[in-house]
């Protein structure tokens, strides 16, 4: 039977790399696609950024495949209104999708497109790994006219579950980011990965760094890394600045996990980029690339996977650049630069 997918290309260039990733899929196996809304398209059709059946769906799929959801049109400050990005965190949630997966590898054709130096960035290999579903962006929220909060929080079956993620996925080690020397959660977020450490995995590697000295590392010294596991504010920041190590936010991809027979949501690290949408310039490698996560992480084809990671690798050896790497393509001239090698 066909493998299910659902389609949630949200807004912005979500729309666009999402029609173009589909065709790759289409290209190395045979997929059942129903599109949902989600985010802003979500709010102006329905009033909601996540309606039920968009959930219903979700859950019901094989894997989740999403473009980006926002936009200036729901931009407002305003406390209550709903917000596209509220939709993207919803579903996060309902999938119980904990572990966001940021693999970070410029691929050799790029090494020049990244505006950091070749023998910095010449080597590099590295995973974030993102809690995703805990911290700031789920505490408790507060505001009135006069103060504003969000809570910060982590419980321990939260600080374990993704650090056992993190302790499995590493071939040389574990960064541990957070930032201990000024917050009590992040005090008890590195007690408990020091604690999962010491239990499960004592033979595996692990340092720890405060993450205004990751950020920097980052840029000065990628290729120290293997994997970083931090939280859910921290990794946010952390992977866009990463995706400069690629070349371009646009090259970026990422899957978020739960745990075992929960389907798997896979999308580019970027937003719908409302500075470009409708110009039909974006890159569509971020979801191209997605895809093969989708591929192999969600439906165990990695063969296929292989496959278009290495039609990527080949378009760009030929020349591929949409602007944002320094060329001229369109999004279809790269989708199709991706499909002539398959
Ligand atoms: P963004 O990632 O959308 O854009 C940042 C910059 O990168 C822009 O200059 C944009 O043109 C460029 N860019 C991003 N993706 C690109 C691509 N594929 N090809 C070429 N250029 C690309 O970040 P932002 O501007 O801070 O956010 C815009 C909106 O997107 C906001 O509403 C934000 O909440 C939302 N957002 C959504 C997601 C998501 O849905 N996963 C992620 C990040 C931001
Ligand atoms: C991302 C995005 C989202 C996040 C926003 C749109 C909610 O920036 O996927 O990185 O902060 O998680
Ligand atoms: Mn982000």
């Amino acid at each position: 039977m066909a493998h299910h997918i659902v389609l949630l290309p949200g807004d912005g260039i979500g729309v666009e790399v999402v029609a173009a990733a589909t065709q790759v899929l289409d290209a190395v196996g045979e997929f059942s696609y129903e599109k949902r809304l989600i985010g802003g398209a979500a709010i102006d059709a329905t009033g909601g950024p996540l309606p039920d059946e968009t959930v219903d769906a979700c859950q019901g799929a094989d894997a989740v495949l999403l473009g980006a959801v926002g936009g200036p049109k729901w931009d407002s400050t305003e406390a209550g209104r709903p917000r596209p990005e509220q939709g993207l965190l919803g579903i996060r949630k309902a999938l119980s999708l904990f572990a966001n997966l940021r693999p970070v590898k410029p691929l050799t054709a790029l090494l020049d497109a990244s505006p950091l130096k070749r023998d910095r960035i010449e080597g590099t290999d590295l995973l974030v790994v993102r809690e995703l579903t805990g911290g700031m962006y789920f505490g408790r929220k507060e505001r009135d006219a006069d103060r504003a909060s969000d809570e910060n929080a982590y419980t321990r079956p939260e600080v374990e579950r993704i650090a056992r993620v993190a302790f499995r996925a590493a071939r040389r080690k574990v960064t541990n980011v957070d930032k201990m020397n000024v917050l009590e959660v992040s005090r008890f977020w590195r007690e408990v990965v020091l604690d999962v450490h010491a239990r499960e995995f004592p033979n595996v590697v692990v340092d720890h760094m405060l993450v205004d000295n990751a950020a920097m590392q980052l840029v000065s010294a990628p290729s120290t890394f293997d994997v970083i596991v931090t939280d859910n504010m921290f990794g946010d920041i952390l992977s866009d600045e990463a995706a400069m190590i690629t070349g371009s936010i646009g090259m970026l991809p990422s899957a978020s996990v739960g745990e075992e027979g929960t389907p798997g949501l896979f999308e580019p690290v970027h937003g719908s980029a409302p500075d470009i949408a409708g110009r039909g310039i974006a890159n569509p490698l971020a979801t191209i690339l997605s895809c093969a996560l989708l591929l192999r992480h969600g439906l165990g084809l990695s063969a296929e996977a292989d496959a278009v990671e290495s039609a990527v690798d080949r378009a760009l050896e030929g020349g591929l650049r949409t602007p944002d790497l320094g060329g001229d393509a369109t999004t279809d001239q790269a989708t199709r630069a991706v499909l002539e090698q398959l």
